[in-house]
């Protein structure tokens, strides 16, 4: 039987604007963000999962160092990896002038949770630590991943920010108002049909179960895309990866699952796919990590 631990729930607050966030050491997954608008830029499932006993579905959940299922049927390692499903430490908050924020750290020695077996991460020669760094202001939220290979060998991984935005007026099915500009001459991927294709100028929208991975083209690494939510000003986000200070590709994953698929989630209300629209930034080719280096995935989201 899994171990339920004692979770807290950190509410800042960014003095100088108003802004708020609130963090659950559950994955140190972010639960919400609200600007100096008052306006909540996440969106976090009426049912979510909030003891530890679940990943948090909503805000900002970690995905390490698996994005999806494993690649080996025999790994038993669950669904998007173990970042999100274990008690993360906080280091330190701050709230100055500029900004306001918090530090998390997460090692693999802490990791109770979802490090499966069949596969190399649980073997003693991999070690990693995890630091997760949240900055906000009255506009902005900062969010940063650091993951640093403390073990004696090299690893493969995966990463991802795995955001859910809320969309205003129940309007994630209205074409006009939320939609995902920024990711032509992308290969699209639809995990739903298997399809491959060219990503046309047209804006991405929701048109029934959208589950695709967005690879950007070559010589592209950062992202930049802008996600209208149903409000007049669209949400606008950037994402750069980086490995051992090298700048590798960033691809887009945009996720909603329409009717039936969130009738068949038991942390998501029935109706909530009108609710949100996930647009997902990570490291996903996957890359490998040398023993002692650093990659850093990095997200803003203006709004
Ligand atoms: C997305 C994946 O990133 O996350 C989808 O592309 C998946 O395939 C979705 O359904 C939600 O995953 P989970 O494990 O949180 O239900």
């Amino acid at each position: 039987m899994h171990f339920v631990a004692t979770m807290s729930i950190i509410d800042l607050q960014h003095t100088a604007s108003g802004a708020t966030c609130r963090i659950h050491e559950l994955g140190a997954t972010v639960l919400g963000y609200r600007n100096a608008a008052g306006r909540d830029v996440l969106l976090l499932s009426r049912d979510a999962i909030l003891d530890g006993s679940k990943a948090i579905r909503g805000g900002i959940p970690l995905v390490f160092p698996i994005f999806g299922p494993p690649s080996d049927d025999k790994s038993t390692m669950p669904q998007h990896g173990f970042a999100r499903n274990n008690k993360w430490t906080k280091l330190s908050t701050f709230d100055n002038e500029d900004a306001a924020g918090a530090q998390f750290q997460l090692l693999l020695d802490d990791v109770s949770a979802g490090r499966g077996t069949n596969n190399p991460w649980e073997g003693k020669d991999y070690n990693v630590k995890l630091v997760f760094d949240i900055r906000f202001d009255g506009q902005s939220l900062t969010t940063a991943l650091r993951m640093e290979n403390t073990g004696s060998v090299a690893f493969s991984f995966q990463a991802l920010l795995h955001t859910y935005y809320a969309v205003d007026d129940h309007a994630a099915l209205d074409p006009s108002r939320c939609h995902v500009k920024g990711l032509a001459g992308y290969e699209a991927h639809d995990k739903v049909t298997g399809a491959k294709s060219l990503a046309s100028d047209e804006p991405v929208t929701i048109d029934g179960e959208v589950d695709r991975v967005y690879t950007p083209p070559a010589g592209q690494v950062n992202a930049k895309v802008e996600i209208s939510v149903g409000t007049a000003h669209p949400v606008s986000l950037q994402c750069q990866g980086t490995i051992d200070e090298s700048p590798v590709p960033v691809s887009v994953v945009v996720w909603n699952p329409h009717e039936a698929k969130a009738a068949s989630m038991g942390d998501f209300g029935n109706d909530q796919y009108h609710e949100m629209i996930c647009v997902e930034p990570g490291i996903l080719l996957p890359a490998t990590l040398e023993a002692g280096k650093v990659a850093v995935l990095e997200q803003v989201i203006r709004s």
